[in-house]
């Protein structure tokens, strides 16, 4: 079996600082990333910034700086984050970058040599924030301005020579696409979306600009600019150094195994993306899940809006963990979620601190109080210990196949009550009142508890990983070293070394 993985997140426009929405997309990718790390596979995690196109010249216009020198700043903001949060990605693009010129004007031959691309004049509605053409049925009329249906972004005419893709010439191949890849566009209510808009018949789709200058050149006619999103897609594959196809990353990775983005650019990945790629007689990716948004006030957390929670400042106050864990357990992953401080505070409070984090704390306690500080060798397990770990270990595959298919919320909620199982174990087994007469079993409880603070612990890895890293390293253990395996295998303590030095892993917040 083949065990490579390649999961990429969108990359972002460098035109602000990063906020929730970002985040939010960042911080999924990464744990489905850590998580197949975990069974095994040789994982290519990509993120990065899309820093061409008209929104990112007229934001510089507006700093007055030269767009690249714009982009340098901001997109160190994007990069920051990926260290504040944690992110295991392997590679960071940037679309300024000489490996990605090449590669997106290497994509741009092909199609041309393919008879793909064709030179007219586009005449309709353009939004520079979404830099997304829109026919006339998908605009409407608001207090005067013209603004798109679907994101609410004011739209301009724009009526300038231009490259077209011959989009609609692949409308019946991505249906086949669709239909004979059941998880090509996950979830599945988004896979129907896509086919409806595809099934009324694609048009030909404007790839150059020549109203500005801020982005690749066509090849041979310098008057246009690559249209920022052909130019951002191929990012994905500039990062595996296409157009050398012989490179070992791209024959690894490529096709990538899941595109994470959000909702609102899934016609860019499922559409737009698969065509070129099947026009330049390249491998379409494995899948596209499309996230819903995250909202505040119940909205589209947006620049335009005012209403952006600012992921670096919640950190700063709450913790990394904190944040990944309450991000992805209070929103259901293909659905929008509203996210509060209220129900953020209950969410440390209830699952990290009082569940997860106490379970540690009181038993890392009690083993430097009655066993020397060391993991007790288990005597006999009775038969409550063996169902009480089998619930897990036997349910490991269940828990892998919600993992592939990018169930996340169904897993933490298993993961989180197992928890709970535990500390209900620890309070009836109670090992402080077999200490006395019955010391064995009590190493025995104590032993059983340690397998599955570790189990927990694994499984949580990807989700909070400073906090189970700690964990761990209390144990002796080092998650770099262990995978899913070692959930099956009850050799991994060293019962001679005493636990490292206990610190608070949850603070509870004051309400
Ligand atoms: N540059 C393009 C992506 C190109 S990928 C080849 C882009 N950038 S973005 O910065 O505007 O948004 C990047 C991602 O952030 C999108 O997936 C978008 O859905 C996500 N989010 C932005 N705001 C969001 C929320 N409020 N909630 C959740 N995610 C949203 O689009």
């Amino acid at each position: 079996m083949n065990k490579n993985f390649y999961i990429t997140t969108p990359i972002y426009y460098p035109s602000g600082k990063p906020h929730m929405g970002h985040a939010y997309s960042s911080i999924i990718a990464d744990i489905f990333a850590r998580f197949k790390r975990l069974e095994g596979f040789d994982v290519f995690f990509l993120t990065g910034t899309d820093e061409h196109g008209l929104k990112i010249q007229r934001e510089a216009e507006k700093n007055k700086k030269d767009p690249k020198v714009f982009c340098d700043d901001l997109s160190l903001s994007f990069k920051d984050l990926t260290k504040i949060l944690h992110l295991s990605n392997n590679d960071f693009i940037r679309t300024t970058e000489k490996r990605h010129f090449k590669s997106v004007q290497e994509i741009w031959q092909r199609l041309e040599n393919s008879g793909d691309i064709y030179l007219d004049k586009y005449r309709g509605w353009y939004s520079v924030s979404d830099e997304a053409y829109y026919d006339e049925d998908e605009i409407t009329e608001e207090n005067g301005k013209k603004i798109s249906i679907s994101s609410g972004s004011t739209v301009d005419w724009v009526e300038e020579e231009s490259y077209f893709f011959k989009l609609s010439a692949w409308s019946n191949k991505l249906l086949e696409l669709y239909r004979s890849n059941d998880d090509f566009i996950l979830p599945t209510s988004r896979k129907n979306e896509v086919i409806k808009f595809v099934e009324r018949g694609l048009k030909d789709l404007s790839v150059s600009r020549t109203s500005f200058s801020w982005g690749i050149p066509v090849p041979k006619n310098k008057k246009h600019v690559i249209y920022v999103w052909l130019d951002a897609l191929t990012n994905y594959i500039s990062a595996l150094n296409f157009p050398n196809e012989k490179d070992q990353n791209f024959q690894k990775f490529w096709p990538a195994s899941v595109h994470i983005i959000g909702k609102d650019i899934l016609r860019f990945h499922a559409i737009y993306w698969p065509a070129f790629l099947l026009a330049a007689k390249l491998p379409v990716p494995k899948r596209v899940f499309g996230h819903g948004w995250i909202l505040s006030d119940d909205k589209k957390m947006s620049k335009s809006l005012g209403n952006i929670l600012d992921p670096i400042e919640i950190i700063k106050d709450y913790g990394v963990d904190q944040l990944r864990y309450y991000l992805v357990k209070e929103v259901s992953l293909g659905n929008d979620g509203s996210v509060s401080m209220q129900n953020l505070t209950n969410c440390i409070n209830n699952d990290l601190a009082n569940n997860y984090g106490n379970l540690c704390q009181r038993v890392f306690s009690f083993i430097k109080k009655n066993c020397s500080n060391k993991i007790p060798k288990p005597n006999k397990l009775d038969e409550i210990d063996e169902k009480f770990l089998n619930k897990l270990k036997n349910n490991t595959s269940n828990l892998i196949t919600l993992m592939n298919k990018q169930n996340l919320n169904e897993f933490i909620k298993i993961v989180v009550s197992y928890s709970f199982d535990a500390n209900k174990y620890f309070n009836d087994a109670e090992p402080w009142a077999k200490k006395k007469d019955d010391p064995e079993r009590m190493e025995s409880i104590l032993f059983v508890i340690c397998e599955q603070i570790k189990n927990i612990s694994i499984l949580l890895s990807p989700i909070i990983p400073v906090a189970t890293e700690k964990v761990l390293k209390i144990m002796n253990l080092n998650i770099k070293k262990l995978s899913l395996d070692d959930i099956q295998n009850m050799k991994n303590f060293n019962h001679d070394k005493e636990l490292n030095k206990l610190d608070i892993l949850f603070s509870k917040i004051e309400k």
